[in-house]
């Protein structure tokens, strides 16, 4: 490949910080982390936090990311956030995490939709997908990601698809599930393989090597530069780990020194 692609690191701060505490630990992280050209830092707080850190945020620094929406554009839709409301304040929108998905029921169409949705407002979807314990048990790991792939992706067309981001986030790595571990670097690399040949099936080879691939589930500090230094991933999104500022930042660092 000729040029690199950009390392992402992505904090993924679910259910947590009020608005109050996030934007505390926005000022600590603003102190910690550089800008930088290799590595775009992204972080998303809960929808509350959105506009008031969209102001406090030097943009140079941080991007900010929706960690869910609904896909219609208003509406008699109760409890639900369009994008044409966070639109000003967000780049990227995270999709299909698999709390959505088997917390909250989220279809493989609505994800669909709010990856086309995300693309039509100018906001990179960083698409989740990854297996259970149990699909990975009966060795069915290939065939679920193929699957959440091609219904995901099933409206973005050829010219966008290098608009959007595939985080590989196996579902039995995620720290809130019971008995979570983490991922073993040669089960990241095939299936980043898996992703990459689908990509390329779908949209061609070109495609397939300029998508970016990101990394989740129980990353800390000492599991990240394993992690990173894998060719092929691009990046890691992280969850408990990104609430603590120790943690965050060595991430960070370790990013832009790969
Ligand atoms: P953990 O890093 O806490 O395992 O969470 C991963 C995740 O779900 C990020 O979206």
């Amino acid at each position: 490949m000729d040029t690199p692609r950009k390392k992402y690191i992505v904090a993924n701060w679910k259910m947590n910080f009020t608005t109050g505490e996030a934007s505390l630990y926005l000022d600590k992280l603003s102190k910690r982390i550089q800008p930088s050209r290799k590595v775009q830092v992204v972080l998303a707080p809960s929808t509350i936090s959105l506009q008031p850190l969209s102001l406090q945020i030097n943009r140079r620094q941080f991007k900010l990311s929706a960690q869910n929406f609904y896909w219609r554009e208003y509406g008699a839709y109760t409890g639900e956030v369009a994008l044409s409301q966070i639109r000003g304040f967000v780049d990227y929108a995270i999709v299909g995490h698999s709390e959505r998905r088997y917390v909250f029921n989220e279809s493989e169409e609505d994800i669909a939709q709010k990856v086309a949705a995300a693309i039509r407002s100018n906001i990179t979807p960083i698409l989740c997908i990854g297996e259970t314990a149990l699909d990975r048990k009966e060795g069915e790991t290939a065939a679920a990601i193929y699957s959440q792939l091609t219904s995901g992706l099933h409206q973005v067309s050829k010219e966008d698809i290098s608009k959007v981001i595939i985080a590989y986030e196996p579902v039995w790595a995620i720290s809130s599930n019971k008995n979570a571990k983490p991922a073993k670097p040669i089960d990241i690399i095939e299936a980043e393989r898996i992703i990459r040949k689908h990509i390329a099936k779908l949209y061609g080879k070109e495609a397939a090597e300029e998508i970016s691939v990101l990394y989740g589930g129980s990353v800390n500090k000492d599991t990240a530069p394993a992690y990173l230094q894998l060719e092929g991933i691009d990046g890691l999104l992280i969850g408990n780990a990104s609430l603590i500022a120790d943690q965050f930042c060595a991430i960070v660092e370790i990013a832009k020194g790969v």
